[in-house]
């Protein structure tokens, strides 16, 4: 059983004084959340924003990308260790809009893992295919990705990753939420991969489009560990309502 974990990225929006005014907003409700865990990756320039107004909460913060060394000649990156020494515990790998502008391929997005277990923290890799087409399609695409991102990790580093099942064609402004049918049939293959590779405790979020009104129906798919949510989570409101969603304790798995 693993407890539903339920997240934000707000990609480059919210500066750091907006960023207050959310957690202003949002902390006092989210605090009471109990029996989930929850997650806020803001911009760079905000996370020392989310670390004041969280440390005091079950609440986790973290980043959207993380630069795969240490330390060195990198100008306008941000390293692993600098991440840790604000407290993040999630950095974000691998997004589409990353892999998409940043030409992000496997072996970057490997070599970024390796530097988020290095100093302790949990790599949530985002995984999709770029259109929509049949389960077997997308999930070739998909088992390419975790082969590329995760193959070479053991099961217990595995089991200190998040993956987040984000088909590409269903994120952002203009685009809808993957049909139930297909999250549920792509979370299950994700989970084969995942426990062929000694891994069962590996939880599998779905992102895309997530809303107040469709985030009760996907988080409570089998095989769905929990959300991932882009834009509708700008509005502290809004992300409050899907945060607080009902869900049937937890997801059994073979
Ligand atoms: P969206 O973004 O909720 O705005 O579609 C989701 C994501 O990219 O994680």
């Amino acid at each position: 059983m693993s407890r539903p974990l339920i997240g934000t990225s707000w990609k480059m929006n919210l500066s750091p004084s907006e960023a207050g005014a959310w957690f202003a907003q949002a902390v006092p409700a989210l605090s009471k959340l109990d029996d989930r865990d929850l997650f806020v990756l803001p911009p760079f320039t905000a996370i020392h924003v989310a670390r004041d107004a969280l440390c005091r909460t079950a609440i986790a913060w973290g980043a959207q990308d993380v630069h795969a060394d240490d330390a060195g000649a990198h100008t306008g990156d941000v390293s692993a260790a600098m991440l840790a020494d604000l407290g993040c515990h999630f950095v974000e790998v691998g997004h589409s809009e990353r892999r998409r502008d940043h030409r992000e391929g496997d072996a970057l997005i490997a070599a970024k893992i390796g530097a988020i277990h290095r100093h302790g923290m949990i790599p949530l890799l985002c995984v999709g295919e770029r259109s929509p087409g049949s389960v077997a399609t997308a999930l070739a695409v998909v088992t390419r990705q975790l082969r590329g991102a995760l193959g070479a990790l053991d099961a217990d580093a595995l089991g200190r990753a998040v993956v987040a099942y984000e088909p590409v064609w269903a994120i952002g402004v203009g685009a809808m939420a993957a049909p139930l049918h297909h999250i549920e049939a792509m979370h299950a293959g994700i989970h084969r991969w995942l426990a062929r590779h000694g891994a069962r405790s590996t939880r599998v979020l779905y992102g895309g489009s997530v809303d107040s009104a469709n985030a009760a129906p996907i988080a409570n798919l089998a095989g769905v560990d929990g959300l991932f949510v882009g834009r509708a989570a700008l509005d502290p409101k809004t992300f409050i309502r899907i945060a607080s969603i009902d869900i049937e304790g937890g997801h059994e798995r073979d």
